[in-house]
């Protein structure tokens, strides 16, 4: 299978996510591998444990890594990392880390259903053996849900109009996203230049699709507990939402504020010291070359 994914911010990463003798990382949402690749290589002999919800990448990774015996490549959702950490018998990780989004391989795979110019059944699952795609999502959500799931994760102006669109379309009997994509842009009165009018009504929908607000919340307060002392944490995000989720979280445990994990039976959870570093976004340069990486954002949290 061919894989492609241009990994963001590797030199930031690879220098933001530095500690003293690792001996397992974690890397929750690993995809092509290419920060994997990075990471393993500025550590030798590390244990690491690769994680992605998507089959594809997965059978990739386990490819990709199979004469490397420290690397143990699991299918998973990485709000389950505490049950992933308690079958490998691993209590704590050294370096964890998350790249939040979709990966090129999945936006440009028209069968996945992601793509906006691209045509293919509206489904949008990063895990395809899960139940809900967005043709179910729209079927089964009222134009109501719609409109908030538009204004909420897109701040959609007019998430209305297009709620009802979407409705209308499924009710027709549409079931592809260029389908889709084309009422959309049909809809629109207002868009921003050089931006498909279709693109943020789509990320909207595959944001609710994978529950992808839900999932990372949980998968904070876990890496978290799992983190171990002098360990180092590192989130890419690529949306304002989960930005502001990520560092929040962060700035909270800065300050010492008890949180509670399910990983920790329920108990208040707080660290002793713990940093959080300036948040690090692509260079011009990479905006040029990689024009998808323009929006991530990298924030480092470390445990003393
Ligand atoms: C931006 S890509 C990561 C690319 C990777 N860092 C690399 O170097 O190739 C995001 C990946 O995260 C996975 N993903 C997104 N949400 C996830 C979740 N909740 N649990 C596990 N994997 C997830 C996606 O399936 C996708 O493969």
């Amino acid at each position: 299978m061919k894989f492609s994914h241009r990994p963001v911010m590797i030199e930031e990463v690879a220098s933001g996510l530095k500690v003293k003798n690792p001996s397992v990382y974690i890397d929750l949402t690993s995809g092509g591998g290419g920060h994997a690749e990075r990471i393993i290589a500025d550590n030798p002999g590390i244990r690491a444990v690769l994680m992605d919800r998507d089959g594809d990448a997965v059978e990739f990774l386990k490819d990709k890594f199979k004469d490397n015996s420290n690397v143990t490549v699991v299918r998973s959702g990485f709000s389950d990392l505490d049950k992933v950490l308690f079958l490998l018998k691993i209590k704590s990780a050294d370096i964890i880390f998350a790249d939040l989004g979709v990966s090129s391989f999945q936006f440009d795979t028209p069968s996945r259903g992601f793509s906006v110019s691209q045509d293919g059944p509206f489904d949008m699952r990063m895990d395809r053996d899960a139940s809900m795609t967005a043709l179910d999502l729209v079927k089964q959500s009222s134009e109501g849900e719609l409109r908030n799931i538009l204004s909420e994760y897109a701040q959609e102006r007019e998430s209305g109009r297009i709620a009802r669109v979407l409705k209308k379309c499924a009710e027709d009997g549409m079931t592809t996203t260029l389908q889709f994509a084309n009422e959309i842009r049909k809809a629109k009165r207002f868009g921003k230049a050089g931006l498909d009018p279709s693109t943020q009504v789509f990320m909207a929908l595959r944001m609710a699709v994978n529950d992808e607000i839900g999932q990372l919340e949980k998968m904070l307060a876990k890496a978290f507990v799992a983190l171990a002392p002098e360990g180092v944490m590192g989130v890419i995000t690529f949306h304002s939402t989960e930005d502001r989720a990520v560092k929040r979280f962060f700035r909270d445990r800065r300050d010492s504020l008890p949180f509670y994990s399910e990983s920790d039976k329920g108990r208040p959870y707080i660290y002793g010291r713990v940093d959080v570093d300036e948040m690090v976004q692509p260079s011009d340069g990479e905006i040029s070359e990689n024009p998808r990486s323009r929006s991530a954002k990298l924030r480092v949290l470390r445990k003393h």
